[in-house]
């Protein structure tokens, strides 16, 4: 059977199975296995997560593809000049992972400034003897600055909800508007170094790119506040993460929260013994409904292309 279109994964839902059945020659395979190499001579349609790049010497052998579906919001694993050179679209999952998104920065937020694991830990432990007056003491939010890099949907969604809890967004970004309207305000758009230099928390909402990697170098996070907190939800490969660490254990950051790393999921053993942390596993869109509706969009997508 001729594959025309190969997936690495079933996604959620039933939204990959109503696709095989107009289209028949649907094959789900593990990324690089034999098949997967194999088929890429004949599909039409690649579909794969964030953690599954597709190279050029890849497209090369791809000579009849229309399309690449990728389940995730960025595209930083996929050579998107080389697909618009040779008309190859690129369909990815916007919009629907917005609110998952923010809300899993504020709580990574809210985790980090209020000791939420230390405080599980220490009932988990037995030792916890009753309140007391300086027990795990966090940081209040309200009032502060949070430097927003980034002032597409899910920066704008983050910036409604620190918002509610009573800070101040302002953002970076490389457009030119001098004020960001996010929904409940405007707020101002900042060089980069006047940003961080008043930004007691730091939360990233970019796409990973040539301008944006290595953004966040160790020059630039030492112009932040002492004590600042920041938040990576993103991309890894837009901050230092070594220069963060150093950062951390001296002080000069007050804490860390990580969604996502350099070069997960190998992720620098180094933030295990890192003070004042958060690590989640790349959970950012991680609902049953936001994955639902990112393969809804993909899958159909997909069906439109691969029908005209
Ligand atoms: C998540 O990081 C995504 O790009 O969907």
């Amino acid at each position: 059977m001729t594959i025309r279109i190969l997936s690495t994964s079933q996604l959620v839902d039933n939204h990959i199975k109503t696709l095989g059945e107009q289209f028949p020659q649907l094959v789900i395979t593990n990324y690089r296995s034999p098949t997967w190499i194999n088929a890429l001579s004949t599909v039409e349609a690649i579909i794969v997560t964030l953690s599954e790049s597709i190279n050029e010497t890849d497209l090369k052998l791809a000579t009849k593809l229309k399309v690449i579906g990728t389940y995730s919001v960025g595209t930083n694993h996929i050579p998107i000049d080389f697909c618009k050179n040779r008309g190859i679209k690129i369909v990815s999952t916007p919009g629907v992972l917005t609110n998952a998104t923010a809300d899993l920065a504020l709580a990574i937020l809210l985790n980090l400034t209020r000791k939420l694991r230390d405080g599980e830990n220490l009932i988990r432990s037995g030792n916890w003897h009753g309140w007391e007056p300086n027990q795990l003491l966090g940081t209040s939010l309200s009032g502060m600055t949070c430097g927003i890099i980034g002032s597409g949907a899910i920066g704008q969604a983050f910036a409604r909800r620190i918002n509610t809890i009573g800070m101040k967004p302002v953002f970076w970004a490389r457009s030119s508007y001098k004020l960001v309207d996010y929904g409940n305000g405007t707020a101002p758009r900042l060089p980069l170094d006047e940003l961080l230099s008043i930004s007691n928390v730091l939360s990233l909402h970019c796409p990973l790119t040539k301008e944006t990697k290595g953004l966040l170098s160790n020059d630039k996070l030492m112009l932040l506040p002492n004590g600042a907190f920041i938040i990576n939800t993103a991309r890894g490969g837009i901050l230092d993460e070594n220069a963060v660490i150093q950062m951390l254990r001296c002080g000069k950051i007050g804490g860390v929260g990580l969604d996502v790393y350099d070069n997960e999921p190998d992720i620098n053993q180094d933030w295990f013994t890192s003070p004042n942390t958060v690590l989640l596993p790349h959970l950012g869109s991680a609902t049953n409904e936001t994955r639902s509706a990112m393969a809804k969009i993909l899958c159909d997508d997909i069906t439109l292309i691969l029908n005209s």
